[in-house]
């Protein structure tokens, strides 16, 4: 039984997903040091409902000087993100003198827009590399994890700030009351923190397991995080839900009374409880469709084998490592996986050791399947790789269920 990190009842585990290695650790081929594992489990705290790993990986593990994600990878991200800065500087930050810090900023993707308007900004990420490619595009950044005492500094040096933002990071801080003491510290007494994370309601849904692995601390619903800003005297004000890599939820937290609740939270919540989305059975069951996907796809992927086929796999994504791993897939299944990531080509995937190569090698001599491991971003590479589609190759997509297209 493990305690949750938010408020200390018990976490019932639900799904194991067995042993498996950091996500983005891609591995210099020969490299003969032992591997880092770990037992990838999810649970659902009792209390207040909080899908949580029941294993944490220590996050200078994940997070470091080498951490191979470029967010600005993804043409259709960047767009995204232009627009959401773009958004604040017309809402929230339109005020004299505004002051936006955004968490886990990485490569500047959202805080460039900000940063050419000239508005004050800092963004922080405790991934040295990333940070230096946001620099050189003038985003102000601090090397450092977020957490209490980062804000109390930030605060200190400074002011207030009228919005924290942060995006695909806050699901993989298992410190969040940390997080909230920092926020209570740094916000404006009329500040907004707005955050965006991949939607447990989603992850049923289309049985998106690969949602979940190290990185991904929690997998939050909006009552959960109704229940943990309420522990800081903050309220979930408002929430939308957004298409980009798979579904999620954007909440925006406020201080408890100094701004209206949207309907949109209670029609979320209602939405939740007639789904069942903080109960044991709905994770149970998602569980045993997970389940259902690995026996579909080794299927697949074996008779595609026997047949002679060849299968290579697109997009090294950190959440393949949980598909690789859970299902076993290894060189013998999967030929190598295209990336376009410079860190990651010429590398191993973690666990699995499928070569990854850029995608020159899948132009040069295009395979007979492709299994889209970035399926999120399945638009954007369909529409790019027409030629694979055009001479015969097929996509392999396994979300929200195994099929070929
Ligand atoms: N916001 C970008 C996006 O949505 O594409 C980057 C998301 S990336 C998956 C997560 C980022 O969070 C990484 O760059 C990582 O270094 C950073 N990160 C992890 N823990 C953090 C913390 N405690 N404070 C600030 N950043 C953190
Ligand atoms: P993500 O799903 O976490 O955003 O990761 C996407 C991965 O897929 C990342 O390693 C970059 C890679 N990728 C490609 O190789 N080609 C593409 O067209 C896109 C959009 C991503
Ligand atoms: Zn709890």
């Amino acid at each position: 039984m493990t305690e949750c990190q938010i408020c200390g009842g018990q976490v019932t585990e639900l799904v194991d997903f067995g042993r498996q290695p950091l996500s983005d650790a891609f591995r210099v081929p020969n490299d003969s040091s032992e591997e880092f594992f770990f037992r990838l489990a999810v649970g659902l705290c009792d209390s207040c409902t909080m899908a949580q790993l029941m294993e944490q990986v220590p996050r200078e593990k994940m997070f470091h000087e080498d951490y191979p994600y470029h967010s600005s990878g993804s043409t259709v991200m960047r767009k995204h993100f232009e627009l959401t800065a773009r958004h604040f500087l017309e809402t929230e930050l339109s005020g004299p003198d505004p002051f936006v810090v955004e968490i886990g900023c990485n490569d500047g993707i959202m805080l460039r827009t900000v940063a050419a308007q000239g508005v004050r900004h800092l963004g922080v990420d405790p991934s040295g590399g990333v940070a230096e490619v946001a620099r050189g595009l003038g985003v102000q950044v601090r090397t450092a994890f977020f957490e209490e005492t980062t804000a109390r500094e930030i605060a200190a040096e400074h002011g207030p700030a009228d919005v924290v933002y942060a995006a695909n990071t806050i699901c993989h801080i298992p410190y969040l009351n940390s997080i909230f003491r920092g926020l209570d510290a740094l916000l404006q007494p009329s500040g907004v923190f707005v955050f965006e994370d991949p939607y447990l309601g989603d992850i049923v849904e289309r049985t998106s397991f690969d949602q979940i692995y190290d990185e991904h601390f929690y997998l939050f619903t909006a009552r959960s995080v109704r229940a943990m800003a309420r522990r800081h005297g903050f309220e979930l004000v408002d929430v939308e839900r957004l298409p980009v890599h798979g579904g999620e939820v954007r909440y925006t937290v406020a201080r408890a009374g100094s701004r209206p609740v949207d309907a949109a939270v209670e029609a979320l919540l209602a939405e939740e409880a007639a789904r069942g989305l903080g109960e044991p059975a709905t994770l149970r069951a998602f569980g045993d469709a997970v389940a259902r996907i690995r026996t579909d796809l080794v299927a697949l992927l074996s008779e595609l084998r026997a047949q002679g086929k060849r299968v290579v796999a697109y997009g090294a994504t950190a959440k393949s490592a949980t598909v690789a791993n859970y299902c076993g897939l290894g060189p013998d299944l999967v030929e190598f996986v295209s990336d376009t990531t410079p860190a990651k080509q010429g590398r191993l995937t973690p666990g699995t050791h499928i070569p990854v190569r850029p995608p020159e090698a899948f132009a040069e001599d295009h395979p007979d399947h492709a299994l889209l491991f970035a399926w999120n971003h399945a638009e954007e590479i369909m529409a790019k790789e027409r030629t694979f589609r055009d001479a015969g190759g097929r996509w392999i997509l396994y979300v929200p269920d195994v099929h070929v297209v």
